[in-house]
């Protein structure tokens, strides 16, 4: 089977979160499986460095009708780990600073999508099946079912976050479409166009990132009002729970740490002297290190954290806090860390090479998201040894048990309610079973058996393509 991702960012070309992580990590995991050719189409961003641009290769040019527009469009290829990447240029709307953030977003990622199904009859590739994630791509799901650039094709859209949607007002729809009226209103919610929601009625199936996820968003706390379609869908929606390349986030391996190693804790105390001198902060190793790796934002649970962070610090820890994002936790984790200079340290911008020091030193990885579709960063932390503390929504809850006393189970902590005491509540029962060898090494034991590589989800995504385009059983 051909399968063509669509997607708007990619490791290693461009990426802003998780979604880049997937788009880039799981074509890899699925060419392990015979006779399945999975390739990946993106805009050509001004962002992307020139580096990879030096090594794409001009394939061809075709106009793209939008509305009363053209566009003139080019696709670029690129040959990378043994995976070819389309990259779709246009002037106008992909040589800007940066990747999202503008007025005109919608209409981007809708020539984005145009340019896609047209480009299906340019390209020397005929996909089964186009898989397109998130909102961006979402009108390329659409625009396959609406016109049938070619037969027999089907689709399945993948939510990685369904707080973002695409929403652009009504009548736009004869700007942006050359299409009869009539296929507005797979498009159309609460009076608007909407991107994600034209995927969802659309797509053959819907994929989310982990199977928690896939119930909490036909409740409105999750659904970010769109429960009435998902739960229109259901038949059709399945969670399939992401992984992380475990040859990159490997500490046996990592070329970004000081001190490689497999599980030993004296090599972590070893990484976390070499980061307390990198930073000029004094690591105090009778204490545990806490640590969170996050974009600033009010998903990652935040909220919580500032509640109950100036209580939980009269304790005897260190906190380090690594990442960039709203102005409001900015300055919350900047002042913090000026009124307790020995125990917490704020690093207030992004670098891959400090998060995964931060990961190879810390004893405690913090992420108590409001909801979180799966999360790769406390997979990562495992990956580092390092407990994760999280609250049990989406794929936290699908990767992270509480430790048990009672069975010695358990690979981390968990809190169920969005509830900054019962945040505290679990950071200090954290910090008791750190200082009681035994429960301690039960822990770490559990912890060190973690297995998150793409290996058994890459084979329930193609268990789905053959749902939808069984391979013919020859002879
Ligand atoms: C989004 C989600 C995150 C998920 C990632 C990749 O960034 O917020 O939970 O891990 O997409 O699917």
């Amino acid at each position: 089977e051909n399968v063509l991702f669509v997607a708007s960012e990619c490791a290693p070309f461009i990426k802003t979160g998780g979604l880049a992580d997937v788009v880039g990590s799981l074509p890899q995991a699925l060419k392990q499986n015979d006779g399945l050719e999975v390739r990946v189409i993106l805009p050509l961003y001004d962002e992307i460095s020139e580096e990879w641009k030096n090594r794409m290769e001009y394939l061809t040019s075709f106009d793209v009708e939008l509305g009363w527009r053209t566009q003139e469009t080019s696709i670029y290829t690129l040959k990378y780990n043994q995976i070819l990447y389309y990259f779709v240029s246009n002037d106008y709307y992909f040589t800007r600073k940066g990747i999202y953030g503008y007025y005109d977003d919608g209409e981007r990622f809708v020539y984005f999508s145009h340019a896609v199904v047209e480009g299906l009859k340019h390209i020397d590739f005929k996909p089964d099946i186009l898989h397109a994630h998130d909102w961006q791509a979402g009108v390329s799901v659409m625009l396959a079912n609406i016109l049938k650039p070619i037969d027999e094709m089907k689709t399945v859209f993948t939510i990685h976050n369904i707080k973002y949607q695409g929403i652009m007002p009504l009548d736009t729809f004869e700007d942006f479409f050359n299409l009869d009226r009539e296929h507005m209103g797979g498009m159309e919610w609460n009076r608007m166009l909407n991107c994600l929601k034209a995927a969802l009625f659309h797509a053959d199936k819907i994929t989310t990132v982990s199977p928690t996820y896939a119930e909490e968003i036909k409740y409105p706390f999750y659904s970010e009002g769109l429960e009435p379609i998902l739960y229109q869908r259901k038949a059709d929606i399945v969670g399939i729970l992401n992984g992380i390349d475990t040859k990159d986030y490997n500490p046996l391996t990592d070329p970004y740490i000081a001190v490689n190693y497999r599980s030993a804790r004296s090599k972590k105390i070893e990484n976390r002297l070499a980061l307390g001198e990198k930073l000029l902060f004094d690591m105090d190793l009778g204490k545990p290190l806490y640590i969170i790796v996050s974009r600033l934002v009010e998903q990652k649970g935040l909220h919580l954290v500032q509640h109950i962070l100036d209580e939980f610090l009269q304790k005897e820890v260190q906190f380090i806090i690594l990442g960039t994002g709203e102005q409001e936790f900015e300055a919350y984790f900047s002042d913090i860390a000026s009124r307790y200079p020995d125990k917490v340290a704020a690093l207030l911008t992004f670098d891959e090479g400090l998060a995964r020091q931060l990961y190879a030193s810390a004893d405690f990885f913090v992420m108590p998201s409001k909801f979180e579709p799966c999360g790769l960063s406390q997979l990562i932390a495992l990956q580092y040894k390092t407990v994760p503390i999280v609250r049990e929504t989406g794929g936290l809850k699908d990767t992270v048990t509480s430790y048990n006393e009672l069975t010695g189970e358990g690979n981390g902590f968990t809190f169920t309610n969005y509830n900054a005491h019962d945040l505290l509540h679990v950071l200090n029962y954290s910090l008791r079973i750190y200082h009681e060898p035994i429960h301690w090494q039960q822990l770490i034991k559990n912890v060190n058996k973690g297995q998150f590589s793409w290996k058994d989800s890459a084979a329930q995504y193609r268990d789905l393509y053959e749902q939808l385009v069984p391979t013919p059983i020859y002879g």
